[in-house]
């Protein structure tokens, strides 16, 4: 069974799916591994170090599509990507399925069984699996250090003979995986941090890394929904949490977003008269701006400066830490595929919570229970 690691070919991508360090459990398991030529330049590593690892090298993309069993890629396949597979080829990648039904269409239509890694289920088996959990622990991390990087302000508290300096007041809002990251990141940093979830649960997890929970008043009883994920509110809920948080975001210097509701657009919790109200000077990172963003005016990839406040949509930060996000993508795609070796083979247990959690298309059907009504719809 050979495992094929390709270039990723979307502009600016300097991730790889595979490092060299990850190689020789899949050997151990009886796996081949052949890399493209280059696969691993956007982190620093060279074909050498992959083939001490114990892989092979593919000259080409064509070479290398075509030997592939199992392809293991980090974004979903662009286009001419999946014609160059062969059918019946295995997919394990971040699919981003909710918006490409097109690409749900193309792989069934190919016979090749594709597994989506953003729809591994948040249970305990399937945390060295989660790449939604790696890739926004370090949205989060970035997050702060450029808020930092952009405010005209120190972060820390300072005495100094000149007078002292106040510490910066960070609000994060969405207190997730990414959000956790950035408080515990700001606190570093010695900023005064404060954060707000729709999630009630999550308060004691704010408070173990130093921020301050705070409460509106605002009805949060049905906030969870599958897998721990959010669930969309009501237009009012949203107002009301608008109009409640105008005040707080008018008092400090940094906004970090990270509200996301799987499979949606973001809610917008900023909105234009509230950045009205900031202070100019002060910094929003909006790291939901790939998805439309929580901050109105917010553009993806680019920084807007709207009322003086300077809105960051940047939606390319694990690329930006190549490094430590190929690591740990490596890790969770290799642990995801090992669940399905066993003594050498591989196959696809539809009984297995985590592989039926996330395989999106198999034997020529879209199969996953939450994209099927979406291409039915899309259908009619
Ligand atoms: P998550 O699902 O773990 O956390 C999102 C949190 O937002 C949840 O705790 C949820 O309860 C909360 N939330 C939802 N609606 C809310 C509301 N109205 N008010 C307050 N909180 C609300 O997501 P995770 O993994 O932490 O990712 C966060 C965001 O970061 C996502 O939008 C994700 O796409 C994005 N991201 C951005 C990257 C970038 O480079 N910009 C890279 C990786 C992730």
């Amino acid at each position: 069974m050979l495992i094929a690691v390709p270039k990723e070919i979307l502009s600016g991508e300097n991730r790889v799916a595979l490092i060299p360090s990850s190689i020789s459990a899949l050997v151990k398991a009886g796996l081949e591994v052949v890399v493209e030529s280059g696969a691993g330049a956007g982190c620093f590593y060279d074909d050498k170090a992959y083939e001490e690892a114990g892989a092979k090298i593919a000259p080409t993309a064509d070479a290398l599509y075509q030997s592939a069993d199992i392809l293991f890629k980090v974004r979903p396949p662009e286009s001419g990507e999946v014609e160059k597979l062969r059918d019946g080829t295995t997919l394990i990648c971040l699919m981003d399925a909710f918006f490409r039904l097109d690409l749900m269409e193309q792989l069934a239509a190919r016979k090749i069984s594709g597994f989506g890694l953003e729809f591994v289920p948040r249970i305990s088996r399937a945390q060295s699996m989660d790449v939604l959990s790696s890739m926004a622990a370090i949205a989060g991390y970035r997050a702060v250090i450029e808020a930092a990087e952009l405010l005209p302000k120190y972060f820390p508290m300072l005495m100094t003979s000149a007078g002292t300096i106040t510490p910066a007041k960070v609000f994060v809002i969405g207190a997730g995986v990414a959000g956790l990251m950035a408080i515990a990141t700001a606190k570093r940093l010695g900023a005064v941090v404060e954060a707000y979830d729709t999630r009630p649960a999550v308060k004691e997890q704010v408070e173990s890394v130093g921020a301050k929970f705070i409460e509106f008043d605002l009805e949060t009883e049905d906030a969870e929904g599958a897998g721990g994920y959010a669930k969309a509110q009501s237009d009012d809920f949203y107002k009301k949490q608008q109009e409640q948080m105008k005040a707080k975001v008018a008092t400090v210097d940094v906004v970090v977003t990270t509200a996301a509701i799987p499979g949606k657009q973001a809610p917008v919790l900023i909105t234009d008269e509230m950045l009205q109200a900031m202070q100019p000077g002060s910094v929003i990172v909006d790291l939901a701006a790939e998805r439309g963003g929580n901050t109105e005016g917010a553009v993806a990839n680019e920084i807007v400066e709207k009322h003086g406040v300077r809105i960051v949509g940047y939606t390319d930060y694990p690329s930006r830490s190549s490094v430590h996000a190929s690591q740990l993508f490596a890790k969770n795609i290799t642990t995801f595929l090992l669940n399905m070796v066993k003594e050498g083979e591989f196959s696809i247990d539809l009984e297995d919570e985590i592989v039926k959690g996330s395989l999106l298309v198999h034997d020529g059907q879209v199969v996953h229970e939450m994209i099927k009504p979406l291409m039915e719809q899309k259908g009619e």
